[in-house]
């Protein structure tokens, strides 16, 4: 079997006790947990709900790739579920604010854009999630379906979502306190929370795909990230399931 850098990093990235014993004290001070975009548009979003919907094992057995969709758009409600299925605030405990994914140390890298095409009440555009104010930040407006479709390899399910969530990670958050690990750590928290949004989705009646195929620093262009110390590594779209998927 060929050896190449995928090889390396799972070795690379090994824990033993020698390399446990060689880092020494833990790095002191909480870095921010979430992004905050200033002096751009805001979008309140409504409080979401925390009972109802399907039932777990019923949203388990329902869950299946959805890649085509009806044109409806799905309602800022509905969005607002979905985000807070991801990485909504549950618990707060002294300097942590608990979500509903779990993340290693609890340093939250991963952040939460949106391409919305069809959301009720949303102008099309690039939106950031504001995970303490549960608010969305435009940082990019006008339609974006068909950018996002060319990076993402011309899959053009990316423009027939209704909104298209976009992970991306910011690497020093967890580096300084996992070094090289940290990446180990970030796609396991990608995927626990792609996973949520998976269930949440089928919970309201959507359907879901999770995208890893696309042109890297053309979607990190698209959201204006440096694609080192922040880079996306994962997305999902999402929109009502057309009939025969
Ligand atoms: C990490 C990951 C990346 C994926 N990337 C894509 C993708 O870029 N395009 C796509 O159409 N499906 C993608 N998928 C969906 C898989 O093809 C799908 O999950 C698989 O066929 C199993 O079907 P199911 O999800 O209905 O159980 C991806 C799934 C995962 C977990």
């Amino acid at each position: 079997m060929d050896q190449g850098i995928g090889d390396l990093f799972q070795r690379e990235t090994k824990e033993s006790r020698h390399t446990i014993r060689s880092k020494g004290s833990r790095s002191t001070g909480k870095p921010e947990t979430y992004k905050r975009y200033d002096n751009v548009p805001k979008v309140e979003l409504p409080k979401p709900l925390t009972d109802g919907g399907l039932s777990l094992w019923e949203s388990f057995r329902r869950r299946r790739t959805v890649r085509r969709y009806e044109e409806q758009p799905v309602s800022l409600a509905e969005l607002s579920q979905l985000l807070w299925a991801t990485q909504g605030i549950t618990a707060v405990k002294g300097d942590y604010a608990f979500r509903c994914t779990p993340s290693a140390g609890a340093l939250y890298p991963v952040e939460t854009y949106l391409a919305a095409n069809r959301v009720d009440g949303l102008r099309s555009g690039i939106y950031h999630y504001g995970v303490g104010v549960h608010q969305l930040a435009e940082i990019k407006p006008g339609p974006c379906g068909r950018m996002m479709v060319e990076a993402a390899m011309g899959q053009t399910k990316l423009e027939r979502a209704a909104v298209v969530f976009i992970w991306s990670a910011v690497v020093p958050r967890v580096k300084r306190e996992y070094h090289q690990r940290a990446y180990r750590y970030i796609y396991l928290d990608a995927g626990h929370i792609a996973q949520n949004l998976a269930l949440a989705a089928v919970s309201l009646g959507l359907g879901t795909c999770p995208i890893g195929a696309f042109f890297d620093d053309e979607m990190n262009g698209l959201l204006g990230l440096d694609g080192t110390d922040e880079t996306v590594i994962y997305m999902t779209t999402v929109g009502r399931p057309a009939p025969r998927d």
